[in-house]
Formats: structure tokens, C-alpha cells, sequence
């Protein structure tokens, strides 16, 4: 890949600062939406195809079209929370180009009509925190964001609120609970957040990186922006690569690239010596694929096809050094510590799971262990109020399909060791 789109200026020195963003050509396309009629530039977004970055990978210009028409108070929310294991590409643009996502949330909000912004940040990410005040402060200051933007009609406000540290907060009604400073719970859907978010108001809720997008598109045109990539997944991506690579990181790639190009061209592929086990494409909540895989296209639709999801562009390789049973049980862990305990298939079943992990791991199972587990999974999916309860129970699921000798291989040699014998 060579085209950077969010990546393009990332490297330069004080790109933090609106002095260096304004030289890049920071704040053009704003000027520029600006000039524009809110429909316009809701048909520009809608045309470049773009989809949300943050997990469900949902048309963004379709969800700003679904805001209500009219004067009323409108909301957007920009979701900053980045849980998802093995996902820190929105840490890398808040930190180094908080100016193209100042500049990218106005512009949603001209088009959706919403005059009132939020920026929800994870409570961790507190130098990322300050990098955006620092740069909402001159973004204010230079008529940006606030009153009257750039002595027109239209006016912003944008608020930064940091989270507490909760996994469920990213999810977006648990979010919206959170910014109105109740317990983070996820609400049952419909309403949908463009029809009653925040406040009971229609709200627009997208993710750092694809309201960091909007600038690039702006300035391309939608239809332009719309050639890279492929069909149904256009544009470019970040992908956050870790686990056992040699180069781990950020990277941006054209959508459509073979998986094999991320993992072995840009990340280097797993250390000397070692053999890929097994690969989430898309965070932890991702069904894990093998390397078989690998020539598979990295965008939404193949990976689907393939049985797992792009989600969060988190892609964390594990290699033949770890057993199966370590993987599933770091994953389970974290879901039941952050499961919000409101469902019972989501709360009892991730308990669930990592107990019977537990007992594999201590030789006190039995293979028909490994059928109840993957019934218990079976048994969460489709079954809770968000998707929390799926996020632990698919991989696993997975997990099990995929290297059901290996688990066996595991009960019997713990079952061996001379405190089970
Ligand atoms: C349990 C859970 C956690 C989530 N965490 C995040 C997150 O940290 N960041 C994010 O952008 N989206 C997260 N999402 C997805 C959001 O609910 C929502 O789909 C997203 O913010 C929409 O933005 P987008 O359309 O731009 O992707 C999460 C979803 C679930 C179910
Ligand atoms: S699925 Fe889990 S996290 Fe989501 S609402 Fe139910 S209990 Fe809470």
C-alpha cells in the first residue's frame, strides 16, 4: 500500500499543534464543508462508501442520514474509549493528529446538524486526553470549533469527558449512559442512538478513526475516495498488529490487501523459528483464523466470509509457542471481568467458561468438557442485550472447532502429571 490517507503527515514533527496541522492544509475541508449545504456534504460521505472503524463496520454517511431533519437538539459522540484488545490505532491519530479529528467531528456535525459534540475518551489514555485539550483550546481560539464557526451560520460546541476504564463503555449506548454520568449499561436497541442517544436526543455516534477519515474525504470527494479499496469496503485502514510478530504496530493499508502482506510484508511475520498457531483479524472478540487464512483479502466481507470479522483492524498473532488452552482462557478472563452482569447468558456464561478452562488446565476434565463448553457458547450467542456476551463467546467457540485435538492433547497430559495420576 502505498497511498496514506491518516497516515499521510503522522511522522512530522508538531503535528499536534494547529500551526503545523493549519501548514499540512489542516482546516481546509472544513472551510470547504462549510461553503457546502449540510445535504451536500452528507452525499459526499454517503458516496465514498466509507464504513465505521470502530467495530460493526456500519456506512457511516447512512448513519448520519438517519438523523431526524430539523431544528431540534442534535448530538455527536465520538466514541474514544478503545478497548478491544490488541486495538491502538485511534491512541496513535488522538496523539499525533488531534486536529484531523477536531476537524473531521465539525464537519459530521455540519452535515447531521448537531450543534453539540462529545469527544469520550478512555480514562487511561490520559496523555492522549491532554493532546486534545491542548488542541481543542486552539482550535476555539481560531474560530474552529464554538460560536459561529469561521464567522458563518453554523455553531459547535465540543466537550472532551474522560471515561473511568471500562470495557462496556465503549459500546455506545453503555457510553451514552456513561456521559450522563449513570452506571455505563448498555440500553436495549431500538431506539437506535440517531433517534434517541444522548439526553433522549438523536445522536451520531462514530469512532475516532472514522471521523478522522472525513477530512480526506472532504478534500477527495466521496466518489474519488470510493476507488480505493474494494467494492464493499473502500478507503484505507489503520491496522493495529501485536502478539508474535517481529514488527509490531500501526500500519495503514488499502482495504482489500491480503491478510498474509499485514502479518508477514509489514509486521515481519513471526519470530525465527516459530510457525503462526493462530490469528485474530480483528480484536479479541474476532473468531481466530489459522494460517490458512492468510491469503484471505483484508476487508469486511471476506473476512466474514472467511468466519470471522475486520472489526476493530486489531490483528493479534499467536505462534506455536503458546497452548490453545492459555489463549482461550486470557480471552475468557477479560470478558467476564467486564461483562456489566446485566444478561445472565453473558454474566453465568463467561463465568462459566473460564472455569471450565480452569478445569482443563488442572486435568480434572474430560473431552465431554469440551462439548458442554462449546455448547455454553452456542448457548450466548445471539442471546444478550449487546454483543459483550458474543465478543467472548465466538472466539472461543472457535478456539474449540479449530484445535479440538490440541485441548484433548491438554486434559490428557494434565490428567498424566503425578498429582492427577
Ligand atoms: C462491548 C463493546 C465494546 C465496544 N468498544 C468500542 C470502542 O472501544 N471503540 C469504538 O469505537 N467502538 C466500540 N464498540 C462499537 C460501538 O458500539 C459502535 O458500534 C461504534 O462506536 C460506532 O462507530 P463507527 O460506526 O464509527 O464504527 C464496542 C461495541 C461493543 C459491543
Ligand atoms: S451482554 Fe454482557 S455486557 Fe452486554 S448487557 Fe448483557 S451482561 Fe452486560
Amino acid at each position: 500500500m502505498s497511498e496514506k490517507l491518516l497516515f499521510k503527515d503522522i511522522d512530522e514533527p508538531g503535528l499536534n499543534t494547529l500551526s503545523v496541522y493549519e501548514r499540512r492544509s489542516g482546516f481546509q475541508a472544513l472551510r470547504k464543508a462549510l461553503q457546502m449545504a449540510p445535504e451536500d456534504v452528507l452525499a459526499e460521505l454517503e458516496a465514498s462508501g466509507l464504513r465505521g472503524r470502530g467495530g460493526a463496520g456500519f456506512a457511516m454517511g447512512k448513519k448520519v442520514s438517519f438523523l431526524p431533519k430539523g431544528s431540534m437538539d442534535k448530538y455527536l459522540v465520538c466514541n474514544a474509549d478503545e478497548s478491544e484488545p490488541g486495538t491502538f490505532k485511534d491512541r496513535e491519530l488522538m496523539q499525533k493528529n488531534p486536529h484531523m479529528l477536531i476537524e473531521g467531528i465539525v464537519i459530521a456535525a455540519h452535515a447531521g446538524g448537531a450543534n453539540t459534540a462529545f469527544i469520550y475518551v478512555r480514562g487511561e489514555y490520559e496523555q492522549q486526553a491532554r493532546i486534545l485539550d491542548a488542541a481543542l483550546a486552539e482550535a476555539l481560539d481560531a474560530g474552529y470549533i464554538g460560536e459561529r464557526i469561521l464567522g458563518g451560520e453554523f455553531s459547535c460546541s465540543v466537550v472532551l469527558h474522560r471515561g473511568a476504564g471500562a470495557y462496556i463503555c465503549g459500546e455506545e449506548t453503555g457510553l451514552l449512559d456513561s456521559l450522563e454520568g449513570k452506571r455505563g449499561n448498555p440500553r436495549l436497541k431500538p431506539p437506535f442512538p440517531a433517534n434517541r442517544g444522548l439526553y433522549q436526543g438523536p445522536t451520531l455516534i462514530n469512532n475516532v478513526e472514522t471521523l478522522s477519515t472525513v477530512p480526506t474525504i472532504m478534500r477527495m470527494g466521496g466518489a474519488e475516495y470510493a476507488k480505493l479499496g474494494v467494492q464493499t469496503s473502500t478507503g484505507t485502514k489503520l491496522v493495529s498488529v501485536s502478539g508474535h510478530v517481529q514488527r509490531p504496530g500501526n500500519y495503514e493499508i488499502e482495504l482489500g490487501i491480503p491478510s498474509r502482506e499485514i502479518i508477514y510484508g509489514l509486521a515481519g511475520g513471526p519470530p525465527e523459528g516459530r510457525e503462526i498457531k493462530c490469528w485474530f483479524p480483528g480484536g479479541s472478540s474476532a473468531p481466530v483464523l489459522t494460517p490458512e487464512d492468510l491469503d484471505v483479502p483484508y476487508d469486511f466481507d471476506s473476512l466474514g466470509k472467511a468466519g470471522s470479522m475486520l472489526g476493530s483492524g486489531a490483528i493479534i498473532v499467536v505462534d506455536d509457542s503458546t497452548p490453545i488452552v492459555e489463549v482461550a482462557m486470557k480471552v475468557a478472563k477479560f470478558y467476564r471481568h467486564e461483562s456489566c452482569g446485566k444478561c445472565t447468558p453473558c454474566r453465568e456464561g463467561t463465568n462459566w467458561t473460564v472455569k471450565m478452562l480452569e478445569r482443563i488446565d488442572s486435568g480434572e476434565a474430560t473431552p465431554m468438557d469440551l462439548d458442554i463448553m462449546a455448547s455454553v457458547q452456542e448457548h450466548i450467542i445471539g442471546n444478550c442485550l449487546c454483543v459483550l456476551g458474543d465478543a467472548m463467546a465466538m472466539p472461543i467457540g472457535s478456539m474449540i472447532a479449530k484445535f479440538r485435538g490440541e485441548f484433548e492433547a491438554h486434559i490428557e497430559s494434565r490428567r498424566l502429571e503425578p498429582a492427577h495420576a
